[in-house]
């Protein structure tokens, strides 16, 4: 049995790609392994939120995990700035990665070119990011493609640490999922689906309703060429429309090109596949969106849990770096 960590921003609504990317993996992997999953509200202030929109989107999310098939008594679902441990691992995890790494991440570039404001935290949250995964001595760290960078930063900064205090730290791993792993906007397919796109007909929004879903597919971006086959790199609307298909259905993406000979067959069976690999979701989330106490339970019950593991892992540190006991 193996130890997991995974994390989800609370920005905005979830979509497609967190869902195949990250949540249908967390849902699986809980019954095999030791699962901690975190809503990672300190790393949302990195937007500097409307403290109103935060607190609905927090919630919304936790009812997304959950819908997802997040089991709160099967593993352990929690909300980062509710075990304050994460802010003093997160500082611990500051001193122990460089300026320089940090100036590499791609991400950090990418956003920092498209906003004015740019947030010292946005700069440092790769730390942070280190900090919730080596608080729970994760082996493995279920991610979409785009997180890639960032657990080898965490990988690297747990190496650091050890070979400077001896062996405390676990050394994780990144585990993609086969299909899904980086799900592309339907309006501008060189662009990965995010929560911040241009255009929210690119979107698929997992609170958006079955028609939605088939309309904005529908309305994908291909090209002209009108044959289907998968080749992202000259055809990269069409090749993730059968990124999608392979997704739900498991099958290669190229086998799935063959039994195609026209662009709008393709899309009515991506729709039809997606809604019903949906439906299950869709079915709890009615359900929790008339209770939501369940979600506050849920939260509360795991940040128990939570906090148990990561105290126990900071006051190791906190003695390994030389800090008097308190
Ligand atoms: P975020 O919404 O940035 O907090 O991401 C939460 C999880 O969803 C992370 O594991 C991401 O890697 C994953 N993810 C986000 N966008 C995509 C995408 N377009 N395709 C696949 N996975 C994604
Ligand atoms: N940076 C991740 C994202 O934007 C979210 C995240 C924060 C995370 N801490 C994590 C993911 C720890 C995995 C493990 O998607």
């Amino acid at each position: 049995m193996g130890r997991i960590l995974s994390g989800i921003q609370p920005t905005g609504a979830p979509h497609l790609g967190n869902y195949l990317g990250a949540l249908r993996q967390w849902a699986a992997m809980q019954d095999e392994d030791d699962c901690f999953y975190a809503i990672v509200d300190l790393h949302a202030l990195i937007n500097v939120p409307d403290p109103d929109e935060l607190r609905t989107a927090t919630r919304n999310v936790a009812m997304v995990v959950l819908a997802a098939g997040v089991d709160p008594d099967r593993c352990t679902l929690f909300l980062q700035s509710h075990v304050p441990a994460h802010t003093e691992m997160g500082w611990v995890m500051e001193c122990g990665v460089s300026f320089g790494e940090l100036s590499r991440m791609t991400q950090f570039k990418a956003k920092a070119e498209a906003r004015e404001f740019v947030s010292a935290g946005l700069f440092t949250y790769p730390a942070l990011q280190a900090a919730d995964i080596l608080l729970y001595q994760a082996d493995r760290v279920p991610v979409g493609d785009d997180q890639r960078q960032h657990l080898e930063l965490a990988r690297d900064a747990a190496v650091r640490f050890n070979s400077r205090y001896g062996p405390l730290l676990t050394v994780p791993q990144a585990t993609l999922p086969k299909a899904g792993a980086r799900v592309m906007d339907l309006q501008d397919p060189t662009s990965k689906m995010s929560k911040s796109a241009i255009s929210p007909q690119g979107t698929i929004d997992l609170l958006d309703s079955p028609d939605e879903l088939a309309r904005k597919v529908k309305r994908a971006v291909t090209d002209t060429e009108g044959v289907v086959r998968y080749d992202p790199a000259a055809k990269p609307g069409v090749s993730n429309l059968l990124d999608l298909l392979s997704a739900a259905t498991g099958e290669a993406p190229e086998a799935l090109a063959d039994r195609y000979a026209q662009y709008g067959p393709l899309k009515a069976d991506v729709a039809e596949a997606l809604n019903e690999l949906l439906r299950p979701f869709r079915k709890r989330l009615a359900e929790l969106q008339g209770e939501p106490s369940a979600v506050t339970a849920a939260l509360a019950l795991g940040r128990q849990k939570a906090a148990a593991v990561a105290d126990a892992t900071l006051e190791r540190v906190r003695d390994a770096i030389g800090l008097l006991p308190r």
